[in-house]
């Protein structure tokens, strides 16, 4: 597995990070599902040993995944995982609890106490703040930066990030919040990460950048024959791409390209739709959502860098203009 540098953290973590969303399993808040159907805890454990074992030294997890599911199971595996070598990171910000917006300096600083806890660790590597709804007038960003600095100051976590689905977002309160590491989305079809100016401001500065949802939750694999519904608690639900027989017909006929194009890879649609995604990032990586042992396996395969040539004929391919 290729290694890089994150930015100015200067640690050396691997191309392809371990996205652990789905570990929490299904899951609802309010009427709105926001997690994975059909994860079994095996799985998930199979998937860390698995994920140490190949090199994947980078985990991403959050307060909110299953509701600290997803940061307790990792947190049980440091008798057959050394910590050490693992990069941690979690994120808070999306449990409200009792309060009526985000970021209730009291509310974080028990859910941040939360995460140490369930991860069974002293000191989580990074920390994002998980989105950056700081309510009317931005009036929940100081204090919001002020709970994440205090929890670095003593110690608890080494380095801040700031995340977002959208880049724009990101890029308003990058300098105030100054992060060590962002996480945005960016996948061969939705690059606002380019179009928002984010990406340019990341290089200037040297800053870490680690982009989730890669495949767009397994729909640009190709892998669905036909328009596909998901079972309770599966955000993939609320996903209209996945319910549209157009993109679906779509996405089967990029599998195919793919093949041809990157016929030498075990895995070619994999290595065009996630390993395109380098070439622009020198301080990138990839947070693939992994939820068993033949998926890590694939993710081995992953993140080295390819020509300009054939990733910009990736990138083509999927905003129709292949
Ligand atoms: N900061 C944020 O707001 C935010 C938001 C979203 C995600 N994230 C992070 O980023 C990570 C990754 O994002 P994501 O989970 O949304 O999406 P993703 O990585 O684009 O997709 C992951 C899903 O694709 C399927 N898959 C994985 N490997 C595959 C393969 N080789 N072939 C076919 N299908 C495969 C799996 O689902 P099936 O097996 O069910 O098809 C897997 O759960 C998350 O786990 C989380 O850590 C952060």
């Amino acid at each position: 597995m290729r290694k890089l540098i994150l930015g100015k953290t200067k640690t050396p973590v691997s191309a392809i990070g371990l996205g652990t969303w789905s570990f929490g399993g299904a899951n609802m808040v309010g009427k709105h599902p926001v997690g994975w159907a059909g994860q079994k805890d095996g799985d998930s454990e199979e998937v860390l040993i698995n994920a140490w074992g190949n090199g994947i030294n980078h985990w991403d997890t959050a307060d909110v995944y299953g509701e600290g599911k997803s940061e307790t199971i990792i947190g049980k595996m440091w008798d057959r995982v050394p910590r050490k070598e693992i990069f941690l990171a979690t994120k808070v910000g999306w449990d409200r609890g009792p309060y009526s917006y985000w970021y209730e300096p009291k509310h974080m600083l028990k859910n941040l106490e939360r995460s140490l806890n369930n991860l069974k660790t002293d000191c989580i590597d990074l920390v994002y703040l998980h989105h950056c709804n700081f309510g009317k007038d931005d009036e929940h960003f100081e204090g919001a930066l002020e709970t994440i600095k205090d929890f670095q100051n003593k110690g608890k976590t080494r380095f801040i990030g700031l995340s977002d689905w959208s880049s724009s977002r990101i890029l308003k309160y990058i300098e105030r919040c100054d992060p060590a590491v962002i996480q945005p989305y960016r996948n061969v079809m939705d690059d606002d990460y380019l179009t928002s100016g984010l990406k340019s401001y990341v290089d200037k500065n040297d800053i870490g950048v680690c982009f989730f949802s890669p495949i767009k939750h397994g729909l640009l694999t190709g892998k669905y024959n036909v328009p596909t519904s998901f079972e309770q608690g599966d955000h993939r639900s609320g996903i209209q791409e996945f319910a549209d027989k157009e993109i679906i017909d779509k996405m089967k006929h990029n599998k195919v390209m793919l093949k041809e194009r990157f016929d030498r890879h075990p895995y070619p649609e994999m290595r065009g739709v996630v390993d395109s995604l380098f070439n622009d990032c020198p301080t990138g990586c990839v947070l693939l959502g992994q939820r068993n042992k033949k998926q890590v396996e694939i993710a081995s395969t992953l993140g080295e860098l390819m020509t300009d040539q054939d990733s910009d004929w990736v990138k083509s391919l999927y905003r129709n203009e292949g």
